[in-house]
């Protein structure tokens, strides 16, 4: 049996701020179990809804030697749907109301995760064969394995992967408080390591120590590599790049599937969605006290509200987006300037937006479920999740051509009537409005076509099937199986 650990900040169904705990929720469920005995491990945190916790149960706990002293590590487990769960406990470190909290603690306890990742495995009596670390909050595993732990014959042999969920955030703090965490010696803060413009990054350490790395679209996987969307990075990418894979994320399909959501009004699929996907629309129509009518394109946003996502383009043509015929729902919680932004636009013209400035499962499904359109018009997107989710739903993803969203959604070509969505390719207001009002034209007087567009994108897969065989392919490769 081949064994994997996977190390996440975040899981569904446990905690969740984005697509991170999405992909460490689905994936570890779709290896063949037969070769892969794949687990999880994650942090305890006291915001894991407590139906969960009190499934957990204690296996052990230990002092740890971490920034000054020796500390408390708990560690609980959790088998469900054929996964096996690990959870770090530290009621110091995650007791905070969210998984992140100010930088300089977030950066603390994640460095104190990635030791005590490592530090729980002979305890826990897991010995896996790779650990398959996620974003910066786990970079410094890599660096702690090949660096003290693999002194140790337990650990001797072990190989670590690294997936780029997103690059814009890689865990930089100033190298005398991360010497200070750690313990790392000087020789590990040099720039060929984990020194990074004067300062320490945990992401930095975990490229260079891993065995191989991994990002979630191939389209992100060349983007990281030139200097708009490398941040800073780019170059020792680029000198990773014989050991640099771009592997596409898929979707819980069990979660995100519309004939069989109890989360939504109406059930349909893609034999009856013209006549089953309308109640939908209504139902969130009234419920967000929008103007009923099924004519209007109902244009729907479920996202962090950052500058990620390309709010200032949306900002800058909004008012003039709804002179059109058109309706907007947003889910989203994230800048200020932008929930402002939404509410405002909400308060002022409450039959065509409606403004949900929190953060709802129920809520998002019945966004996918009830508009016409989905709207992500990313400056960067390594993967994206909310266009799949949305293409499975049959709403119609108006994107930018960026990353995930690239690979993922094919544009409507009128004279060959293909195609699963609408997008556009420079990150220019104008351009994404123009794109919007093209959409709303097919919407409107083309509804044949329009339908088709919905009908394509149902039928696309967007499972985890494939990318799981290149995840253990990758594997296989890593370890020389
Ligand atoms: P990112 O990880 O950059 O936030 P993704 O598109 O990969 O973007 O994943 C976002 C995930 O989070 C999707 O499952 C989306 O439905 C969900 N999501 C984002 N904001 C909210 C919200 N306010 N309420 C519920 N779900 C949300
Ligand atoms: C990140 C990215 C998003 C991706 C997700 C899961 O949060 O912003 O594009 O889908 O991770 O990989």
């Amino acid at each position: 049996m081949k064994k994997i650990l996977l190390a996440a900040s975040e899981c569904v169904p446990f905690i969740k701020t984005g697509g991170l705990a999405d992909v460490a929720g689905a994936l570890p469920k779709y290896f063949d179990k037969e070769n892969y005995d794949v687990r999880v491990i994650l942090p305890r945190y006291m915001c894991i809804p407590e139906k969960y916790r009190n499934q957990m149960y204690w296996i052990a706990n230990f002092y740890m030697y971490f920034n000054g002293r020796d500390r408390f590590v708990g560690v609980f487990k959790l088998e469900m749907n054929g996964v096996t769960y690990y959870f770090v406990d530290n009621e110091e470190y995650y007791s905070g109301s969210s998984p992140y909290t100010d930088a300089r603690y977030d950066i603390e306890k994640f460095c104190f995760f990635c030791k005590a990742a490592l530090a729980v495995l002979p305890t826990i009596g897991f010995q896996p064969d790779i650990i398959h670390c996620n974003d910066w909050h786990t970079g410094l595993i890599p660096v702690y394995l090949k660096t003290e732990f693999c002194r140790d014959l337990y650990y001797a042999g072990m190989k670590c992967v690294i997936t780029i969920h997103n690059l814009k955030f890689q865990g930089v703090w100033n190298i005398p408080d991360m010497k200070q965490f750690t313990g790392f010696p000087d020789d590990l803060f040099t720039s060929d390591k984990l020194e990074f413009f004067g300062q320490g990054n945990m992401f930095k350490g975990g490229i260079v120590y891993s065995d191989a790395v991994t990002t979630v679209s191939d389209t992100y996987s060349h983007e990281v590599m030139t200097p708009f969307y490398g941040e800073r990075l780019d170059p020792l990418l680029a000198a990773r790049s014989n050991a640099f894979y771009g592997i596409v994320n898929g979707i819980d399909t069990e979660i995100f599937d519309p004939a069989n959501d109890p989360l939504i009004w109406k059930s349909y699929d893609v034999s009856n969605f013209r006549t089953n996907k309308k109640h939908n629309k209504q139902e969130l129509q009234k419920q967000f006290g929008l103007a009923v009518d099924p004519h209007k394109m109902l244009v729907g946003i479920v996202s962090r509200l950052t500058d990620q996502k390309g709010f200032d383009l949306v900002a800058r043509v909004f008012e003039e987006m709804l002179y059109e015929d058109m309706q907007f729902v947003i889910l989203g919680t994230g800048d200020r300037k932008y929930e402002d932004m939404f509410r405002y636009f909400a308060g002022r013209y409450p039959d065509r937006v409606a403004a949900c400035i929190t953060y709802s499962e129920e809520v998002s499904h019945r966004i996918y479920a009830g508009t016409d359109a989905f709207l992500m018009p990313s400056l960067f997107e390594p993967c994206g999740l909310s266009q799949l989710i949305a293409l499975r739903y049959g709403s119609v993803p108006i994107v930018r051509e960026t990353g995930g969203l690239k690979d993922t959604v094919q544009a409507y070509n009128e004279v060959e009537n293909t195609g699963t969505g609408f997008s556009f390719a420079n990150y220019n207001a104008h351009e994404m409005m123009a794109t919007i009002r093209y959409a709303e034209h097919i919407f409107r007087d083309d509804k044949r076509r329009f339908n088709q567009i919905v009908e394509r994108g149902m039928q696309q897969d967007f499972s985890w099937h494939a990318s799981a065989r290149k995840y253990e392919a990758l594997y296989d490769k890593v370890c020389g199986w």
